[in-house]
């Protein structure tokens, strides 16, 4: 397995070919980091879910570069879901819609719909490109963490989660951190009017502004498999405990203006919530590479992307 740091117009080449060929590429995303497989290929696929270590009725999203590739995978797309794109894409969005013949069981989950996102990431968006080129209808790409653990938003985190399950000829793009930080909201568009599977960088207000649509504030799904609804998923190996006091020894992520008591170990201090949900997968990531055994967490308050941090600590806590 190769790590190609800023990849050239060249390498981002072969690595479409690569993923052409069936092996995997990981690559960035303004999110957090995806591992990729040929969305049509289904040992390619299969490969994706046993380097995760993610149970197979758990669907997985397929990007594409542009909105121009949704009629591939999708069909009776509702006018509102439409006016999400191309309003959102490329960015932080995934919608859920009613599948196509080209989106089979070993995408999703065996359910009749389908994940799709547009990211923006340059390295993501010309790997597509570059995909499509050869051929390829789309990326299948999960966040590239072992399944329940916390997204990774680094190339060395991607290595360091996934790297001895990778083969010789998969890859990982290293293309920075990941700027937002957080997973990307999950709208599901199979109704008469849109309703967020998972909350992230793209919120209710938005989506209200642009659909015209009340967005329901109560995310819990009963008839849709979102992994990330799994109780104890996005979980660091430290104990999160939120809005606590913080004790000697604790790992302490809160925003700047909170003051960190002696003897804790602060990891993260965000000026801001865009910070702080760019902070936050890798700061619990340090705390578990410095081995500390419980981290108390300060929530944000406050509506839209404090709602997305909001909702990955409370699952990151509990167990
Ligand atoms: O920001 C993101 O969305 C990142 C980047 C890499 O694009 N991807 C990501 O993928 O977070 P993943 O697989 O870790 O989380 C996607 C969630 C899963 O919980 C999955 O169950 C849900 O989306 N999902 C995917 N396709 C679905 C479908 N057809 N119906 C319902 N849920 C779906
Ligand atoms: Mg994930």
């Amino acid at each position: 397995m190769e790590i190609i740091s800023n990849p050239t117009q060249v390498e981002i080449k072969k690595a479409a070919k690569a993923l052409k060929d069936g092996h995997l590429v990981a690559f960035p995303t303004e999110t957090v980091y995806g591992l990729g497989a040929d969305a049509t290929n289904e040992k390619a696929v299969s490969r994706v879910y046993s380097v995760k270590g993610r149970p197979t009725d758990h669907p997985l999203i397929v990007h594409i570069s542009s909105i121009n590739q949704l009629d591939k995978w999708a069909v009776d797309i509702p006018e509102y879901a439409i006016k999400l794109a191309e309003e959102f894409w490329p960015g932080p969005m995934t919608l859920i819609l009613k599948r196509s013949e080209l989106a089979k069981n070993f995408i999703t989950g065996g359910q009749e719909n389908v994940g799709v996102r547009v990211p923006s990431h340059p390295i993501a968006l010309a790997l597509l490109s570059e995909f499509e080129k050869l051929g390829g209808a789309g990326i299948a790409a999960p966040s590239a963490n072992r399944f329940g653990a916390v997204s990774t938003t680094t190339a060395e985190d991607v290595n360091e989660e996934l790297g001895s399950f990778l083969n010789l000829n998969d890859s990982i793009l290293d293309g920075g951190s990941s700027l937002i930080g957080v997973e990307s909201t999950i709208i599901d568009c199979r109704k008469t009017s849109p309703s967020i599977l998972r909350p992230g960088a793209i919120s209710i207000t938005m989506i209200e502004d642009v659909t015209s649509y009340i967005v329901p504030k109560n995310f819990a799904t009963k008839n849709i498999r979102v992994s990330g609804l799994l109780q104890n998923h996005y979980s660091p190996k430290a104990e999160v405990v939120i809005n606590s006091t913080p004790q000697s020894g604790d790992g302490f992520i809160a925003l700047d203006d909170v003051p960190t008591p002696t003897g804790v170990i602060r990891l993260a201090s965000p000026v801001n919530l865009e910070e702080f949900a760019h902070l936050l997968y890798s700061a619990l990531r340090a705390g578990d590479r410095l081995k500390i055994t419980r981290v108390v967490v300060i929530q944000p308050d406050g509506e839209d992307l404090a709602h997305a941090i909001r909702d990955r600590l409370v699952r990151a806590s509990s167990c």
